[in-house]
């Protein structure tokens, strides 16, 4: 599984404008600042094909890349922002929910978490409504290079990880695939790249 071809396609802010040639995307999902432009343009080895940002909420639309001209990587904006307006924080979260409802060509969602601080209960909430509605998913590790620091919890990323899991155990049936990455290493890229090449079937 190797990436060959990375474009961005377009940017929409409803299911219905999004591409409709049928082919096969996973989106990024997860709170702002988790990681999901970094990692988009770690998979597809592109410094600058999303933009990414210090400050949260640099995403704010559906975004597709178009990969190797037969799949696509969709970038979202993030949930749990709180200092966006409260108006365009709604209009978010309405055209992403609907998205991740009711696009169908989503193969998986990849629900992206933090490693380097412990669990977050929005992130918990996000999970099990994905499981809810019977959203497939695999979870993905972010920010796996991070030391760990007092003011983040005092835990190294292995720890929050593992207690994660344990958490959401509670939620779920079978707790879904997960990875462990870092888009500043590249940590977990061929795995993620493995992964999508198999839920794709080809
Ligand atoms: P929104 O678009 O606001 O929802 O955020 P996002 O999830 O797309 O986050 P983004 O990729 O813009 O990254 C947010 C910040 O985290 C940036 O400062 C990145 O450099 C940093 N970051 C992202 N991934 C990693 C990582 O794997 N390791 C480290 N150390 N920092 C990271
Ligand atoms: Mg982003």
């Amino acid at each position: 599984a190797q990436v060959i071809s990375a474009e961005f396609v377009k940017s929409s802010v409803e299911t219905e404008a999004c591409p409709s040639d049928g082919s096969p995307e996973f989106a990024l999902v997860g709170r702002s600042n988790v990681g999901k432009s970094s990692l988009l343009n770690s998979i597809v080895k592109r410094k600058k094909l999303a933009l990414t940002s210090k400050k949260p909420g640099k995403t704010q639309c559906i975004n597709h890349f178009r990969i190797n001209d037969s799949w696509y990587l969709v970038d979202l904006p993030g949930y749990g922002y709180a200092s966006a307006p409260n108006e365009l924080r709604k209009d978010w979260n309405k055209f992403t929910k609907d998205y991740v409802l009711n696009r169908s060509t989503l193969v998986s969602v990849f629900l992206l978490i933090d490693a380097s601080i412990p669990a977050k209960k929005i992130d918990l909430e996000y999970a099990s409504w994905l499981d809810q509605n019977q959203v497939p998913m695999t979870i993905i590790f972010t920010k796996c290079d991070k030391r760990k620091k007092k003011k983040n919890g005092g835990k190294h990323p292995e720890e929050n990880v593992q207690d994660f899991q344990d958490l959401i155990s509670e939620y779920f049936e079978a707790v879904p695939p997960w990875i462990m990455t870092s888009s500043v290493t590249n940590q977990g890229r061929d795995e993620i790249l493995l992964h999508m090449s198999q839920l794709r079937n080809y």
